[in-house]
């Protein structure tokens, strides 16, 4: 198989902080290729690291062909980033700020201009891409990062979290666009604590924790490995001893897995919870102060793995 990127036994420590704690990676190229994890997991620190930003404290990269300590300079030249903290020139407009990008890279006018034009309008950003970058709101700054990452048009792509703080309705616009480079057969890295983006985007994700990966495979792999069963999750008051209820549902032959997270939450994996539900109100006999049945999710996956949450 063709690799975009492979890495070995990745690390990058902070002092005592092992933000990346040895990654091994193989992306393949033209995949969308997701990593999904919580808040400090070492997300953008083994961005930083692939992109030649941040050097690594030991292990090995290759990136495109290209040797990840010998060659950045090669690195650099067939790769995009749109960085989770946002860069921009502020007194220049939108399409100031993209064409800048493109004379970086060394594009010709002509290969450029229409180029920006086009990406602008994918991104509904035409009706004020004469204004300063400094009097757009948020998610309009968030959509022209994205936008200088793939001017030039490169073989990879990183997006550290390229839909932090949009509406749904953006989120959903950058979502296309993303999903039109992998037609495209660019090699896209996608980071994300969100995990519908994670599931609906990526073809195949690994899920991130404390600076190690803690498992992989496609979404539906590794939400097919919680069983076939639904989640029902429910909250009970603060001083009711979970441990007396557990057993109780445990016994139930429906049920595969019980699990406490959080203070007061329980979640279960049973085959047809949604007929049986009435079965497990009996079990747990305390009141119950609220309750949802769903299909698993990739959060169920990183639940089952760490019994926590992604966003406590
Ligand atoms: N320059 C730095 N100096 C010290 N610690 C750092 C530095 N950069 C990152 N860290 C630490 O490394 C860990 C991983 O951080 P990182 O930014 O890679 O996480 P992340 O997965 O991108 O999180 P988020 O979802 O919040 O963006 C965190 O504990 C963070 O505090
Ligand atoms: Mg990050």
């Amino acid at each position: 198989m063709d690799l975009a990127i492979e890495t070995n036994n990745l690390k990058r420590y902070f002092g005592d902080i092992h933000a990346v704690d040895g990654i091994d990676l193989a992306v393949p190229k033209g995949s969308l290729f997701g990593f999904l994890g919580p808040n400090g997991a070492g997300k953008t620190t083994t961005i930083s690291m692939l992109s030649t930003v941040l050097p690594p404290t030991s292990g090995k990269a290759n990136i495109l062909g290209y040797d990840l300590k010998k060659e950045s300079n090669k690195i650099k030249e067939c790769i995009g980033v749109c960085p989770q903290d946002i860069v921009l020139y502020e007194r220049l407009t939108a399409r100031e700020n993209i064409h800048l990008i493109a004379q970086m890279h060394g594009l010709k006018k002509a290969d450029y201009k229409e180029r920006t034009d086009d990406l602008l309008g994918r991104m509904n950003l035409l009706d004020r891409v004469n204004s300063l970058v400094k009097t757009y709101s948020g998610g309009m700054k968030r959509r022209v990062n994205v936008l200088m990452a793939v001017i030039h048009e490169p073989e990879l792509i990183f997006f550290d979290e390229p839909t932090a703080g949009l509406d749904p309705q953006s989120r959903r616009v950058v979502w296309d666009f993303i999903k039109d480079f992998q037609k495209k057969k660019s090699t896209i890295i996608l980071t994300t604590h969100n995990m519908e983006e994670a599931d609906d985007l990526s073809d195949e994700l690994i899920i991130i924790d404390n600076g190690k990966i803690i498992t992989q495979g496609t979404p539906s792999n590794l939400k097919g490995r919680l069983g076939e069963g639904d989640i029902v999750e429910f909250k009970v008051d603060e001083a009711i001893n979970r441990e007396k209820i557990i057993p109780r549902i445990k016994d139930l032959n429906f049920v595969k897995w019980v699990k406490p997270i959080g203070k007061r939450r329980i979640l279960l994996n049973g085959l047809d919870a949604l007929r049986h539900i009435s079965k497990i109100m009996d079990a747990v006999k305390v009141k119950m102060l609220d309750i949802s049945i769903r299909e698993n999710t990739l959060e169920d996956v990183f639940i089952d793995l760490t019994g926590r949450r992604l966003r406590d």
